[in-house]
């Protein structure tokens, strides 16, 4: 069902109950461009719903894999997804610009994908992802022998024309999954080795994604390296639910008295579950239950009981672990202590500049907030007093701005609502089987 553009959230008085959240957007973009480059078929179970990972697909059907969705073998999971790979540098060239619409890690990633494909690609994105900064992909793609332009200022639309690529060592200055996966995924059509070396550990899907579809890759500590060359082996995939989705239910669960949530099948891959860290650290009681690993992924089962409201202060070496999370968690100080954020800098260059929207919204709503150059701080004063907010074309955002709503003393709009069908198209729904309202007043 598509997603009303503006949506009225109610507070509530606590969250309780199960819930399975959809497939991890991370995880799906990456097999999704693995499988495309994969020898033979691949089938993906639980694939991210959201317009995002369809992006992803799009291109990749572009490009000549074929892509089709059929019905899901259990009653009620997303459709399967097959994707027919062509083999690594085995695409063909799209007949017109490749669409990425909101999406940063389909064209950071694509672009490592096509920088080895010898023909010319336009990668295009919306009014959002137009003002995302690409230099980061250009500089080592272009290291490894792709020719890539973008608009002034390093911003979409890319252009790259791929060709015989060599490996590098290439160091980052800026931790982010999006260009260590590009740069591996371009080092894979590469010849020699190339190695990445991050500056802080971010997401690892990529380093366990490609093991799964037979690729070797060595990984000791922040170092990554693979050698170019090795094939890749289509295969069933199956996708963890996804721990960013979760977290918007864990806050909840963490921020109002009584509540009590269990989320099922979660992706719980380490270098993403830091968040469950900084909950315990507010106050909360978490139970994390690990029942299975598909394809190298851990994946389990939570449950987050509402405990004390603590002042929390999350510092710049735990931000990569927890940068999609931020939005969510600043809300945490609307109910109760207060949080503070440092060295997130990069909040500024996501869907949208995620410091500025965020604290301006929430500040809309009654809190009492503050912008630092990289970073923010929101403290618990008076109660939420609900009104008009806007999430700025932000999944994040109108995500984090519905959980801030739970905790007002009246009722709360939010404009832009739909932008959660970027990654969470049943948000709205999941949140209000979960929520339990006061009684409604009728006097
Ligand atoms: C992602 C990496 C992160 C994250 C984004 C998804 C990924 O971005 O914010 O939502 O799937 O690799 P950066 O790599 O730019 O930090």
């Amino acid at each position: 069902m598509p997603v009303a553009d503006r949506v009225a959230v109610s507070p509530a008085l606590r969250v309780a109950g199960v819930l399975r959240v959809p497939g991890d957007k991370s995880i799906s973009h990456r097999y999704a461009l693995l499988a495309a480059l994969a020898d033979g078929r691949s089938t993906i179970t639980n694939y991210a719903p959201g317009a995002d990972c369809a992006s992803t697909l799009s291109c990749a059907a572009a490009l000549g894999a074929m892509v089709s969705r059929t019905a899901p073998p259990t009653a009620g999971d997303p459709p399967l997804v097959t994707v027919e790979g062509r083999g690594v540098r085995g695409l063909v060239p799209a007949t017109g610009p490749l669409d990425c619409g909101n999406s940063g890690s389909t064209m950071r990633m694509l672009a490592g994908v096509l920088a080895a494909h010898p023909f010319l690609s336009t990668l295009v994105g919306d009014a959002s992802l137009s003002r995302r900064p690409m230099r980061r992909v250009i500089g080592p793609l272009g290291q490894m022998g792709a020719q890539v332009t973008a608009s002034p200022g390093d911003r979409p639309p890319l252009v790259i024309r791929g060709g015989d690529l060599t490996g590098i060592q290439f160091a980052p200055e800026t931790p982010s999954a999006q260009v260590k996966s590009a740069v591996l995924l371009a080092g894979l059509q590469a010849g020699g080795e190339t190695v990445v070396i991050e500056p802080a550990c971010t997401r690892d899907h990529t380093e366990r994604a490609l093991p799964a579809f037979g690729v070797e890759v060595r990984v000791a500590g922040r170092r990554i390296s693979l050698r170019g060359g090795q094939r890749l082996a289509g295969r069933e995939l199956r996708v963890p639910g996804d721990i960013s989705s979760a977290a918007f239910m864990a806050v909840a669960a963490a921020a109002l008295p009584g509540s009590d949530v269990t989320l099922t099948q979660v992706g719980l891959n380490p270098s993403r579950a830091a968040l469950l860290e900084v909950l315990k650290r507010y106050g909360a009681d978490i139970d994390v239950t690990i029942e299975d690993e598909w394809q190298g992924e851990p994946v389990g089962r939570l449950r987050i009981r509402h405990g004390a409201r603590r002042d929390l202060v999350i510092d710049p070496s735990e931000v990569p672990e927890v940068i999609d999370e931020l939005p969510v968690l600043a809300t945490l100080g609307t109910f109760g202590g207060s949080v503070t954020v440092s060295g997130a800098g990069e909040l500024r260059v996501k869907e949208s500049d995620r410091i500025a929207e965020l604290v301006a919204g929430l500040r809309a709503m009654g809190a009492d907030a503050d912008e630092r150059a990289d970073g923010f701080q929101v403290r618990h004063g008076a109660r939420l007093t609900g009104g008009t907010v806007h999430a700025k074309h932000d999944h994040r955002l109108a995500m984090a701005f519905a959980i801030a709503a739970l905790g007002a003393a009246g009722p709360t709009q939010i404009e832009g609502a739909d932008a959660v069908a970027v990654s969470y198209p049943s948000f709205f729904e999941d949140l209000d089987a979960l929520a339990e309202r006061p009684p409604m007043n009728t006097d």
